[in-house]
């Protein structure tokens, strides 16, 4: 089965006095849509760990196109001309949990990195920089790709993010996400807060590293406004340099499977959940409490447990060894028109 998959960025506007925003708007198989998409390839141990130094690439695949390459400063995505858009995707998902990318950001105005967790509904959390600003980081969220509202973004503080290693993590629990630098908290998005939960991301996820270039003749006005100005490509290289990544994932398992259409948590079924350590998993309520309190720090609370099923399920696996990437420049969005602009 060949499947193929658009990767992207889309930028909108509401007004020019909102902040902007991409969401990366990509999916095999809906399975809020459709109810034969093959279960998720998950991660049955609870703990992963990539250093990008050794050239170890394993458990994940590039976007066509992608070329790497892997030194002391970990894997360097490299933006020479407009039409790249180097970007590493994990084969497999995980269900609520940690993620901590050490990495530096690519200079260059109007060109924008990224660490996004995407589920197959279209759950996005997103940290992103844009290379002209030496100052600063955005955090983004969407639910069931509702792009809607670009009112969800935010800007923090951050020292120097393209020329400095930084520990990037989003902590990610059915109660609230939070988004974290070197350890220290940054932000914090409650549940309740993303439209009563219904924009929560709450579904399994990938994890995505990738850089493009918002500053090009190609994308429309105010996504070059966003992004800073248009890029000087003689200025290039940009680089964006991946050290390493760690994710824990708080509900181990082989395979996820959507049980129905609704896209919510409860819906998810964790298969084939025996790992060599679960210690760490995270056993989160399946009733609606997930508005409770934050976990914003370690990963071994519990209450509860998510529905389990030891009966198996491998179709994912294949599925996701299988997948074709059609890179897509960027998905410009004015309002609510999406225009495709394929490279
Ligand atoms: C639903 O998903 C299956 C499996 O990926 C695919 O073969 C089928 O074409 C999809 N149906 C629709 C209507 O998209
Ligand atoms: C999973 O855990 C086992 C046992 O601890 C280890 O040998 C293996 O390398 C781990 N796999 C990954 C992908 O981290
Ligand atoms: C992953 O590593 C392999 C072996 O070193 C290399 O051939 C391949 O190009 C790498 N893939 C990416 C996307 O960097
Ligand atoms: C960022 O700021 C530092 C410290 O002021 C400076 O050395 C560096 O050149 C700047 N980098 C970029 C990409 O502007
Ligand atoms: C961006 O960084 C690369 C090295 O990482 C350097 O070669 C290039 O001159 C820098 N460009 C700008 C505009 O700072
Ligand atoms: C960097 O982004 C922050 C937040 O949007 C903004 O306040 C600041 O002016 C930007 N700096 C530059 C150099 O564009
Ligand atoms: C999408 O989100 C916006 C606000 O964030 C909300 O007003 C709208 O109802 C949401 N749409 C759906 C279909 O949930
Ligand atoms: C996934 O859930 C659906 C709906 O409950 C069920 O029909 C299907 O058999 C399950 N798939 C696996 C592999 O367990
Ligand atoms: C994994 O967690 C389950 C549920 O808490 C527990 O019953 C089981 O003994 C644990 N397995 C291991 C190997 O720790
Ligand atoms: C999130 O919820 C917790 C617990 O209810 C509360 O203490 C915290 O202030 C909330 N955070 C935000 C950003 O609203
Ligand atoms: C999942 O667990 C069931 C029951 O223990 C087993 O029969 C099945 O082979 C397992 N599936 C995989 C893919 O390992």
């Amino acid at each position: 089965m060949r499947q193929q998959h658009i990767a992207g960025a889309a930028t909108a506007l509401l007004t020019a006095l909102v902040p902007f925003a991409s969401a990366q708007l990509t999916t095999d198989c809906n399975p809020t849509e459709n109810t034969t998409c093959p279960v998720d390839s998950g991660l049955s141990n609870s703990t992963y760990y990539i250093d990008f130094t050794t050239g170890d690439n394993s458990s994940w695949s590039g976007a066509i196109g992608t070329t790497l390459s892997y030194d002391e400063n970990g894997a360097a995505f490299v933006i020479e001309n407009e039409n790249q858009a180097p970007t590493l995707m994990t084969d497999f998902y995980f269900f609520f949990g940690y993620v901590e990318v050490e990495m530096r950001a690519a200079n260059g105005t109007g060109i924008v990195s990224s660490i996004v967790l995407e589920s197959d509904d279209l759950d996005e959390i997103d940290w992103e920089w844009l290379g002209g600003n030496n100052t600063s980081v955005e955090t983004n969220y969407f639910g069931k790709g509702n792009t809607t509202s670009y009112d969800r973004a935010t800007y923090v503080d951050v020292d120097t993010p393209c020329d400095t290693f930084h520990k990037y993590g989003i902590n990610w629990t059915p109660e609230a996400i939070t988004w974290s630098i070197d350890g220290e908290d940054v932000r914090t998005l409650n549940y309740s807060d993303a439209l009563g939960g219904k924009n929560f991301p709450q579904t399994p996820s990938r994890v995505s590293l990738g850089v493009w270039s918002a500053g090009t003749k190609k994308q429309n006005y105010w996504t070059v406004q966003w992004a800073g100005g248009y890029t000087d490509f003689d200025s290039a290289p940009f680089i964006m340099y991946v050290k390493n990544v760690k994710v824990i994932n708080y509900n181990p398992g082989m395979n996820y499977n959507w049980t129905d259409t609704t896209g919510s948590m409860e819906s998810i079924k964790v298969l084939n959940t025996t790992v060599a350590d679960n210690s760490t998993a995270y056993l989160a309520s399946a009733s609606a409490s997930a508005a409770g309190t934050a976990n914003t720090g370690s990963s071994s609370s519990s209450s509860g447990s998510f529905a389990q099923s030891s009966a198996g399920g491998d179709s994912a696996a294949s599925a996701s060894m299988d997948r074709a990437w059609i890179l897509t420049g960027s998905i410009s969005l004015i309002g609510f028109a999406l225009g495709f602009a394929l490279f």
